[in-house]
């Protein structure tokens, strides 16, 4: 990977959200502390409810929100998204809990520059409900992975990751809550380092 960041102004994020934005919230403070040099720019949730929009609103981020019901077709859905990030100069797009899969308008309009984190060491684990997939297949250790998107589910190729223990007794809540915390560590450093090249 090629530092096309490193220098010069700082990269302008654009995210993407569905929830509650605990992860865009953790990036947001490792950008107000200075720890990762970058600019959030614009948030884009498909949940007009999302909690994370409040979280957005707290850093006085600017957010918009428009779901595929709003479109004719998923694909002017995502040629708005596109439309979005563009005008706000997004260097490089963040999917944090993003729950929908993303298709050629926006993977066309922003190629290598869209990351996803996932609550499972992919390749294992793809897809929803990664957690209880984890308890239920009775693994000792799960995680969470930062990879770059492309056309399928979960399957870019991986940035980090950050493993976690599946602990006797663990519902997929207690093991959600401890991926998370793995999860808010890892990913603004991963962004770091995919901004620095390295
Ligand atoms: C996180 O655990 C993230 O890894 C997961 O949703 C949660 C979002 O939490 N994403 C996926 O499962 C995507 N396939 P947050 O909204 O508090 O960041």
């Amino acid at each position: 990977m090629s530092p096309f960041f490193s220098k010069g102004k700082p990269a302008r994020l654009g995210f993407m959200i569905s929830g509650a934005g605990s992860n865009m919230q953790a990036i947001l403070k490792a950008i107000e502390a200075k720890h990762l040099r970058a600019k959030p720019v614009m948030v884009f949730s498909d949940k007009k409810d999302a909690k994370g929009l409040v979280r957005a609103a707290k850093f006085k981020v600017p957010f918009q929100t428009f779901s595929p019901k709003d479109f004719s077709s998923r694909n002017a859905y995502e040629r708005e998204i596109a439309a979005l990030f563009q005008k706000s100069e997004v260097d490089l797009i963040i999917c944090a809990g993003y729950m929908r899969v993303l298709h050629q308008p926006v993977l066309q309009a922003f190629p290598h520059k869209i990351l996803n984190i996932h609550p499972s060491l992919l390749p294992s684990f793809p897809g929803l409900k990664a957690q209880r997939q984890a308890i239920e297949a009775g693994v000792k250790i799960s995680g969470c992975t930062v990879h770059f998107v492309d056309e399928g589910v979960d399957t870019g190729p991986i940035i980090a990751q950050s493993a976690v223990a599946v602990k006797p007794g663990d519902t997929e809540e207690t093991l959600a809550k401890r991926i998370l915390k793995a999860e808010h560590a890892l990913y603004w450093r991963a962004i770091d380092a995919v901004l620095k090249g390295s």
